[in-house]
């Protein structure tokens, strides 16, 4: 097979932060490498570097034969290197057709007619042999359909090596398989596909090879179908991991919070929704995208404003909080799911985005107590064993995964009664996610309660005492001890017969 891509011995260094140590890489035509390790071992700083976001401090680049160094994107992109990133570059106000064509509009004596911009869209979409609704609105659609006008953009321009760096973590289950049936036809007319994910499952699925980093090295790259997850995981942390679901006996006692008729309108409302959380308990929220869940735990976050129901905090009927301050009151701490919009601070340092929410008990007579903030921050570095260098890093340059450490062990020390934990793992790797589920269990041990709502089935059925299944705004099913599995919650939330969940 012709070889697209060779990255030969590349380093890279931030700083004192080595992220990349004489990392090789190869990618042939028609081929899946997925590139697998722990938070901060290195992926997203390979994947930069292969597309011109990043120069290495050295090794080389060879691309179609011929060494290669990118200054910029387009350099990358010049020789066929699309990187499609998490971030989407979609305007949501364009139709898909003029997202497709931005940067080239078809223009006659500088003229441009809604016509031939479908004219031009769709010769596009003929090149790139991939369908869009062309004439609909960029904000009306769907995620993977806004990864899709992505990667169509790209082969027009006759991308050779796609780049998708964890693609499927804010995707549904139905749009991860579309994308993978995507990624299938595209190796299958001999286009390279480098893919980055924390689920093995996923990686185990669709690589031909797997690159596991650790620590910025080469740990392992081995043959796809042949790698046990059990071996993945070991390359990637050095030991195997544990933690089985023990069943917890039922717990007791009057509510920490008691939520009844809540009804939301709108797209991805809710309807009538009632529920108790008691002191001890970890509830998970599961629904597919759109059902409602989420906004469940948008609503006690204080992230909307038009809810109405009755709510009752520590025995107090209280006001449904109506602005994050208000839900802060009651004690509830909210971790939203997208830690860019409405999580950290961009360059704030890392102690600084702990401290905020504390500003009043660390000041005093006006002043901070920087003594007060920098405990709380190197509290979290070490509880969470964030891989930072102090916490007077800047926070936006910590890894993705590392970021949502940060972020959730900031809201687990502002939470005193209830936390509201929406996606907590979203996109953080395996050794992450098992300490983020250890301090949420901790946590409601403690006396206090988690409200886990999340997609991740596994997730859901591993650290909760019961799950809610939401489906169409409406609490459809409760499923608790034998009755809890990662089958029957998945069954419920798609609306199947049989599992005993009140329709
Ligand atoms: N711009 C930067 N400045 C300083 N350090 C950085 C920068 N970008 C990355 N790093 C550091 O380099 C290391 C590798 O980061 P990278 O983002 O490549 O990890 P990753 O494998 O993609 O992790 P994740 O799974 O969390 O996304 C980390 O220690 C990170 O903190
Ligand atoms: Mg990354």
């Amino acid at each position: 097979m012709e070889k697209l891509l060779v990255a030969d011995r590349i380093s890279k260094s931030f700083g004192p932060t080595r992220a990349l140590h004489d990392v090789n890489f190869e990618l042939c035509g028609g081929e899946v490498v997925s590139v697998l390790g722990e938070n901060g071992a290195g992926k997203s700083t390979l994947i930069k570097i292969i597309s011109g976001v990043l120069a290495p401090d050295s090794g080389t680049l060879v691309i179609g034969g011929k060494p290669r160094r990118f200054a910029r994107p387009r350099d990358a992109i010049a020789a066929g290197i699309a990187y499609i990133p998490q971030e989407l570059a979609v305007v949501g106000s364009l139709t898909v057709a003029e997202n497709l064509v931005l940067g080239s509009w078809p223009s006659r004596l500088g003229m441009t007619t809604p016509r031939a911009i479908i004219r031009r869209a769709s010769e596009i979409c003929e090149r790139a042999q991939i369908d869009l609704p062309l004439r609909q609105q960029a904000s009306t659609l769907r995620l993977g359909d806004l990864q899709e006008i992505e990667i169509t953009r790209a082969l027009a321009r006759d991308a050779r090596v796609i780049l998708l760096d964890e693609p499927t973590a804010a995707l549904s289950e139905a749009e991860s398989s579309h994308l993978f049936s995507l990624i299938r036809s595209l190796t299958a007319r001999g286009v390279g596909v480098i893919f980055v994910s924390h689920r093995l499952e996923e990686v185990a699925g669709i690589s031909d090879r797997v690159c596991v980093l650790r620590n910025g090295r080469t740990a392992a790259v081995v043959d796809g179908g042949s790698a046990s997850h059990a071996d993945l995981v070991r390359y990637m942390v050095g030991d195997a991991p544990a933690v089985e679901r023990k069943p917890r006996p039922p717990v007791q006692g009057p509510p920490v919070l008691s939520l009844r008729g809540l009804s939301v309108p709108g797209h991805a409302g809710v309807t009538g929704i009632s529920l108790d959380v008691r002191p001890g308990e970890v509830v998970g929220v599961y629904g597919i995208r759109g059902s409602g869940a989420a906004t469940l735990a948008e609503c006690l976050g204080g992230e909307l404003r038009h809810q109405s129901g009755e709510l009752e905090v520590g025995g107090q009927t209280a006001a449904l909080p109506r602005s994050p301050r208000a839900a802060a009151r009651l004690g509830i701490a909210y971790i939203p799911p997208d830690r860019k919009r409405g999580g950290l601070f961009p360059n704030l340092s890392i102690g600084a985005n702990l401290g905020l929410a504390h500003l009043r008990a660390d000041s005093a007579g006006g002043f901070l107590l920087a003594g007060r903030e920098r405990a709380r921050a190197q509290a979290v570095l070490r509880d969470f064993h964030v891989a930072a260098r102090s916490e007077n890093q800047n926070a936006m340059t910590l890894s993705g995964g590392n970021q949502q450490k940060i972020l959730v062990g900031g809201r687990l020390q502002s939470a005193r009664r209830l936390l509201v934990a929406q996606e907590p793992t979203r996109g953080v790797d395996i050794g992450a996610r098992r300490e983020i589920h250890q301090h949420i269990r901790r946590f409601a041990e403690a006396g206090s309660a988690a409200l886990l709502v999340t997609s991740d089935v596994e997730e859901a059925v591993d650290i909760s005492d019961r799950v809610l299944v939401i489906r169409n705004g409406r609490l459809v099913a409760e499923l608790a001890g034998d009755r809890l599995s990662q089958s029957s919650v998945v069954a419920a939330a798609a609306g199947e017969q049989g599992t005993g969940a009140a329709a």
